[in-house]
Formats: structure tokens, C-alpha cells, sequence
């Protein structure tokens, strides 16, 4: 557990603010059959109730003690859990995958493209209980997701989604048999160019009966899907096997589980061709495409899989045979079904050639220009403002810790997006006091204009604050 959960609260001025968030809506071109009421208007609120304004930059823990916090119109209480900062919180209305120009919503509606028939669907409010991101899925009590360092609690029984399975069962028990979630999903990490603590999954599923007559409508299924691969400009590398290791559930009969299987790789191979195809840069060669055994709690047999861009295997999703658990949760113990998930962001940055995750983010129109609806095009970096480099060293109290992502948080929270990469650049015990030192450089660039020295000093010092006020820390 981090320090951030040990605080006490100490102030008691109040304030609250409000973010509108924008429609809620089904993907362009999906068939679906409904969207996901997470929220009864066309619009959702997002307040937050703190108890000392945001700008004061203290602690967080200190500024939702003895309130709440309200996202989507939605009051949770607050508790010794609680880890969610304004910086995150004020990113949730953005739903970027709903910008048809936008490289996230290109590379949704060129995936949800490939699966006809699949309900398009998409979750606004990230806000989930512990039990329907880790517990229904069959996270053990143990697993590091969970932890306050690498999750966004609201409270203790209350996070936001850290990955878009979170709602499959409540989409299965909406009657939707074959969908694709497109959603945007919270882990708590560190600040550099490939990473950041709010991104976008899509998942997909699909289930089936298993009597004779849908397993035989399957196989012929396949068989089409089979041949319609063998006739593209795909090599496709499956070594994969069943066994101990990544074997078939009890309870499936194996041929059923191995055409649920086929049906998958046919359905996501035939995805991943279409979406490589839309920017091949006039490359002839065959798309390679290579499977891999894995494991996920929620799915077996599980597996990755792998294509091959610009000299390189770049890892795209995750799949496999859903979890019987998951279709008897969900009212559905005949049917059989496979599901899949990717991060929408890594694949976009290498399709798009886009070197910074932060440009996801950006409203400048030398970036938003660049992207048209339905296509894959290369990104063209326009210059950079400069980097300004500023480090910050200070002594941890004995027995306390300060986690790099607890440390990132205040940054964020403090610079928001005006921060390009933290580096822990030293750290040491004293071996008399047992305190220990630590030094972060903090590279501060925005991505739409210059910023001074002076600016950045101030910056800088509100950082320093928030970490003594936040860690009791002492600066060095
Ligand atoms: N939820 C997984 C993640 O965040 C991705 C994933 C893997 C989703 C396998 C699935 C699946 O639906 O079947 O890493």
C-alpha cells in the first residue's frame, strides 16, 4: 500500500467542479442493436467535491477527505482507498474515440469494419466496482492489478475500469451476442512517451449455441472465413497447442472449443489483415501474422498474436476462449464464445507513425489536420518546442515509500500535460539515518508552445510543495 493511503485529512475549505462530457453514442457504420445506458442523459457530469481547491495542488487524499466524489452524475464516497486525482478525472469526458479525425476514432471504425454484424457499443462512465474489473473475471485476491499503485481507486470497492473487459457481463446479459466495446481505461503509471494513465481498449466478443445445427452452421462458417485468408497476401504463423499448459475448459467438448477457437483466429487474422492493409505503404510482401499461447485469468485456452510492420513483431491483442464462468454469470451456461481486447493507442502510434502518446491529446490543429476518416496516414512531426529539464531530490522518511507512479501522479497533477518523461535518476539509503534519497528529473516540454524558464520554475516549486505536503518528504 502506498503512503497516499495512510494520510490524514486536514483542511476544510470546498469547492467543485464540473465537466461536461459529450454524447454518448454507438460507433459509425456498426449494426448495433442498442448502446449501453451508463448514464440517462445525452450528457454526463462529472463533479468532483473537494474539500480543498485543485489548485491548491495538495494531496489528493486531502482533497476528497470527508466528501465525495461525483463522476457521471454518480455521488461515491471517498475512503482511505481513494487515489483518483482531478488530472485523471478531467480527462474522462474527453471520448476521443468518438472523433471521426481523430487517430483513435479512425482506428475504431476501421476495426468495428471488420466485424459485420457486431453491436458497437461503448461504456461512457469508468466508473466499475472492483468486483466487475477483478473478481467476476477471475482476478485472484493477489494479483498486482489490484494494487492502489497501479490502480485508480475511487474507494475501496469502486476504480476506474482498468481494462474494457470490465463490462463484458453486463453487455452479455443486455442480449448482445456478437459486439466490439470500444472504451478508454485507467492504469496508474509512469510519465513518458509511450505511456499514460488514461487510454483505449477495444474489446470484442461473440458466443454461440452448441447444438449440432449452430456447430455445424460454424464449421461452414469457418470453412468460408478459411478460405477467404488462404486467398489474401497474409502468412499466417501458428505453431500454437492445446494442452496442460493452455487447455480447452472442462465442460467444453473439445471439438466445440475448437471451432470457437477457429472461428476467432479466422475473424481476428481477417481484422488484422484489413487494418495492416489500410497502410501497407505500397508494400507487395505478405502481412505476417504469428500466434502465441498466453494466459489471461477470464479465457482458456488464451493466446497474443503478433504482426510483423517495419522490421519488427509488434505485439496486437490478447484473445481467447471465454471463461465459462463469464457466460454463466451472465445468464448464458449453453453457449460458447471467444472474446479479444487490444490497446487502441500502441497500435495507433505505429500504424500512424506517431511518436508521443501526449499528441492524442493535443488540440493543435498542426496535429488534428493531419487524420481523415477511414484512413491510415503517416504523421508529419512539426518541430518540437524545447525540453526543459529540472530534477528534484528529497529524503523519504524511514519506513515509508514513495512509489514512482505516487510520484508521477503529482506531477500530473501539478504540470498536467506539460510534462514529457519522469526519470528516477538516483537512489540511496543512508546508512546511519536509513532515510532515502531520491532523485527524479522531470522533463517538462508542452506540445504547443515555448515555455519559459520562469514558468517552469514555478511549476517546479508547486511540485516540490505538493510532494513535502503529500509524502511529508524532505527536500533536499
Ligand atoms: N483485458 C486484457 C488486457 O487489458 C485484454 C484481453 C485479453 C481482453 C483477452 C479479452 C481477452 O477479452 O479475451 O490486457
Amino acid at each position: 500500500m502506498s503512503t497516499s493511503d495512510k494520510e490524514e485529512p486536514s483542511s476544510s475549505s470546498s469547492v467543485t467542479f464540473r465537466l461536461t462530457l459529450g454524447r454518448f453514442a454507438e460507433g459509425p457504420g456498426c449494426s448495433s442493436s442498442g448502446m449501453l445506458p451508463a448514464s440517462s442523459d445525452d450528457a454526463i457530469l462529472v463533479v468532483l467535491c473537494l474539500f480543498v481547491p485543485w489548485w491548491d495542488r495538495g494531496s489528493y487524499k486531502q482533497r476528497t477527505s470527508n466528501t465525495s466524489v461525483t463522476i457521471g452524475g454518480q455521488e461515491y464516497p471517498v475512503d482511505s482507498w481513494t487515489n483518483v486525482t482531478p488530472a485523471i478525472v478531467e480527462k474522462i469526458p474527453m471520448q476521443l474515440y468518438l472523433k471521426p479525425h481523430h487517430p483513435l476514432g479512425i482506428m475504431r471504425s476501421l476495426i468495428e469494419s471488420s466485424f459485420s454484424g457486431f453491436s458497437c457499443l461503448n461504456v461512457p462512465s469508468p466508473v466499475v466496482s472492483t468486483h466487475q474489473n477483478f473478481d467476476e473475471l477471475g482476478f485472484p485476491p493477489d494479483h498486482p492489478g489490484r494494487s492502489v499503485t497501479d490502480t485508480y481507486y475511487i474507494n475501496k470497492e469502486t476504480v476506474l475500469r482498468t481494462h474494457a473487459s470490465a463490462h463484458e457481463i453486463e453487455i452479455f446479459k443486455q442480449g448482445h451476442d456478437m459486439w466490439l466495446l470500444t472504451a478508454d481505461v485507467y492504469r496508474r503509471d509512469e510519465i513518458d512517451s509511450s505511456h499514460s494513465p488514461v487510454f483505449h481498449q477495444m474489446d470484442g466478443a461473440q458466443h454461440f449455441a452448441t447444438d449440432e445445427a449452430s456447430m455445424d452452421a460454424l464449421q461452414e462458417e469457418n470453412e468460408r472465413l478459411g478460405k477467404q485468408l488462404a486467398s489474401s497476401n497474409i502468412i499466417i504463423v501458428d505453431n500454437t497447442k492445446v494442452g496442460p499448459t493452455n487447455p480447452y475448459q472442462e465442460g467444453h467438448q473439445p471439438k466445440h472449443a475448437e471451432l470457437v477457437v477457429g472461428n476467432m483466429k479466422h475473424s481476428l487474422n481477417r481484422m488484422i489483415y484489413n487494418l495492416f492493409s489500410t497502410r501497407r505503404d505500397g508494400n507487395s510482401e505478405p502481412l505476417r501474422v504469428r500466434w502465441i499461447e498466453a494466459y489471461f485469468p477470464f479465457t482458456s485456452p488464451s493466446y497474443e498474436v503478433e504482426a510483423f510492420f517495419q522490421g519488427k513483431w509488434l505485439e496486437i491483442l490478447g484473445c481467447g476462449v471465454m471463461k465459462q464462468r463469464t457466460l454463466d454469470f451472465s445468464g448464458l451456461p449453453d453457449r460458447i464464445g471467444w472474446a479479444f481486447g487490444l490497446g487502441l493507442e500502441r497500435l495507433a502510434m505505429v500504424l500512424f507513425s506517431i511518436p508521443d502518446i501526449r499528441l492524442f491529446w493535443s488540440n493543435d490543429p498542426r496535429f488534428l489536420s493531419q487524420f481523415t476518416p477511414g484512413e491510415i496516414t503517416t504523421f508529419k512531426p512539426y518541430s518540437k518546442y524545447p525540453p526543459c529539464y529540472k530534477d528534484v531530490s528529497f529524503w523519504v522518511p524511514k519506513h515509508k515509500i514513495v512509489h514512482d507512479n505516487d510520484f508521477c501522479d503529482v506531477v500530473r497533477d501539478v504540470a498536467r500535460n506539460l510534462v514529457e518523461d519522469v526519470k528516477k535518476i538516483d537512489e540511496f539509503v543512508h546508512p546511519k539515518t536509513e532515510q532515502t534519497s531520491v532523485c527524479f528529473r522531470i522533463n517538462y516540454r508542452s506540445m504547443d508552445r515555448s515555455l519559459s524558464n520562469e514558468e517552469v520554475n514555478k511549476i517546479q516549486a508547486q511540485v516540490s510543495n505538493a510532494l513535502v505536503e503529500r509524502f511529508q518528504v524532505e527536500l533536499r
